[in-house]
């Protein structure tokens, strides 16, 4: 399966999921990588493995349609069946939503409906962890509708926060997890296991 990673920032997920299909733990294929930020780590990861890295941000077109038709354009001549986002900054347009129903993927750093929604990224995600004194968090795959932190969630992972964790630390345990768990998120739709029903995803038997 084709699959697309659009990223704004250093590219860890984007890496986590090239070595799992280098390793035989994922059978896909990163066609290609977008990114809104032409300096973002997730470009030059793509690069050096030898993947099709874009940039492309809306300030580059003169209307939201053209922007729309260019992202469709680069997505459909490489025959991409799921997008993930990997750290992605922007909201995808709702044409591409729709184009794309139930084949986006998102990861969030945290148990989702909790410490989400617009403003709750990176590190401020975990700081709102700490400040309200919550004692898990952990770590959110789900899938992308139009609203920000919202679809069928199809993946969750419990990280515990401890008495001494700092924003810093639990960042790097919660992120330990989201490597571990995308490609395996990603693999239940390579495998056509995942089967969504309104706001439930059920995962089939192998
Ligand atoms: C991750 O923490 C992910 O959960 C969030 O953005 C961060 C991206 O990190 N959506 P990276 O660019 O994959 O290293």
């Amino acid at each position: 399966m084709n699959i697309a990673v659009f990223a704004s920032g250093r590219g860890s997920n984007l890496m986590a999921i090239i070595n799992a299909i280098k390793e035989g733990r994922l059978n896909a294929k990163v066609a290609l990588v977008i990114s809104n930020n032409s300096n973002a780590g997730a470009l030059e990861i793509a690069r050096a493995n030898g993947i099709d890295a874009l940039h492309i941000s809306r300030r580059q077109f003169a209307s939201d349609e053209e922007y729309i038709q260019k992202l469709l354009h680069e997505l459909k001549t490489r025959n991409i069946e799921l997008i993930v986002l990997a750290g992605y900054m922007k909201k995808i347009p709702p044409e591409i939503v729709r184009e794309y129903q139930n084949r986006i993927l998102n990861i969030h750093p945290a148990l989702l409906p909790a410490f989400g929604g617009p403003g709750m990224y990176g590190i401020n995600v975990h700081k709102a962890v700490i400040d309200y004194g919550v004692k898990v968090t952990g770590v959110t795959v789900h899938i992308v509708d139009e609203e920000y932190d919202h679809g069928p969630i199809v993946m969750q992972r419990v990280v515990e926060v401890r008495d001494d964790d700092t924003p810093e630390s639990l960042a790097e345990r919660v992120l330990k997890v989201e490597h571990e768990i995308y490609p395996q998120a990603i693999e239940l739709f390579v495998e056509g296991r995942v089967v969504i029903s309104g706001r439930k995803v059920f995962i089939k038997d192998e």
